[in-house]
């Protein structure tokens, strides 16, 4: 095992967040130190389950826990009240107690349905997230947000609930096929976008596994500390919306058929180009921002009219009122929220639609 890095995110009680490689046949030692000799359960999905869950299970009954497990379909579509369901039924009929806690073993959808599960089992018991995709990696295991998606929208049913432990084993990622690769490189690239600095500077050289551990690091680093000082999301959190308002938006029109990274890829490229026409902006960013997501092999723009992502966007959860909050870059590492009107929103997503 070699850890690369170790951060800790100061929300609540705190928790340390791990990354490294061979993480995942020695985690039973994080997880028992924090939890011994408890009952648990592992909560994965049908594609990350046969790679991983003996060896996580293994090595939690090695370090004295008692471990079962839950497995449910892969998939966006499974992020519903239906599994979350299942879940808790799992959870009951395994007689984990309030003592007992959580494992989130796979992507963004099973830490945020596990996290969720968690959350609301017998009024909340504690979860640790071992994210196993570059997305979960870089975002969503971080910072407590956890939801299911309902008919009418994306992550309407949800708690912060922050996790005790996050276990970020790079080994994992080796298994990506290269679009779910690609997709939580768009999440990165926003966190770059709107931290700049150093972790800019690494995405600007390019994808490469090595760096990985390192980009991580700075992307939980940045994320932390917005979590640390605004958890609920009342104010600086809503920056890391960055690109989800026509991400949000592209995700409805396809029908869940554009991943949630390309269609972040392309919102962050529509308000990097609305912010130029606009003039926004303190510095030109559509080239810039164009040519980095494509980099990383992710998609700039979309053919679903700016009507029709106006119309998908208004029923995000994001709208309070009569206005929506967006993020628009000024300059890369420096990101305002603004507060528009629909007839002002489609004037963005007009201005930066090709
Ligand atoms: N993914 C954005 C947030 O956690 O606030």
């Amino acid at each position: 095992m070699k850890i690369e890095q170790h951060l800790r995110v100061k929300v609540g009680d705190g928790y340390d967040v791990y990354i490294g490689s061979g993480i995942l046949e020695n985690c039973g030692r994080f997880i028992s130190d924090l939890f011994p000799m408890r009952n648990c359960m592992i909560i994965s999905e049908s594609n990350v389950a046969p790679l991983y869950l003996e060896t996580v299970q293994k090595s939690c009954e090695a370090a004295g826990l008692h471990v079962s497990s839950f497995v449910f379909p892969a998939g966006e579509d499974q992020k519903t009240l239906g599994t979350f369901g299942m879940i808790l039924n799992a959870m009951a009929d395994a007689h984990l107690t309030r003592k007992d806690f959580a494992i989130a073993l796979g992507g963004g959808v099973c830490g945020d349905i596990t996290g969720f599960a968690a959350g609301c089992y017998m009024r909340g018991i504690p979860f640790v997230q071992i994210p196993t995709t570059v997305l979960s990696m870089v975002d969503s295991s971080v910072g407590g947000k956890c939801a299911v998606d309902l008919p009418q929208g994306k992550n309407l049913a949800g708690v912060f609930h922050q996790p005790s432990l996050v276990l970020c084993d790079t080994d994992t990622l080796s298994t990506l096929t290269p679009e779910v690769f690609a997709d939580g490189c768009a999440e990165a690239i926003k966190t770059g976008i709107l931290n700049g600095g150093a972790l800019y500077e690494l995405l600007m050289e390019g994808p490469e596994e090595g760096r990985l551990p390192q980009i991580i690091g700075h992307c939980i680093a940045y994320k932390g500390g917005v979590v640390e000082r605004d958890e609920k999301e009342q104010g600086e959190r809503k920056l890391l919306n960055l690109g989800h308002t026509a991400g949000h938006a592209i995700e409805k029109c396809s029908n869940f058929g554009i991943s949630h990274g390309s269609a972040v890829a392309i919102g962050t490229a529509i308000m990097a180009r609305a912010a130029d026409a606009l003039a926004w902006s303190t510095e030109p960013l559509g080239e810039e921002v164009e040519s980095l997501l494509k980099d990383y092999n992710l998609p700039v723009i979309t053919d679903y009219e700016p009507e029709e992502l106006l119309e998908a966007a208004l029923a995000d959860k994001k709208r309070s009122g009569k206005l929506i909050t967006i993020i628009m870059p000024d300059a890369i590492g420096h990101c305002v929220m603004r507060e528009v009107t629909k007839e002002q929103l489609l004037e963005v997503f007009t201005a930066g639609w090709r």
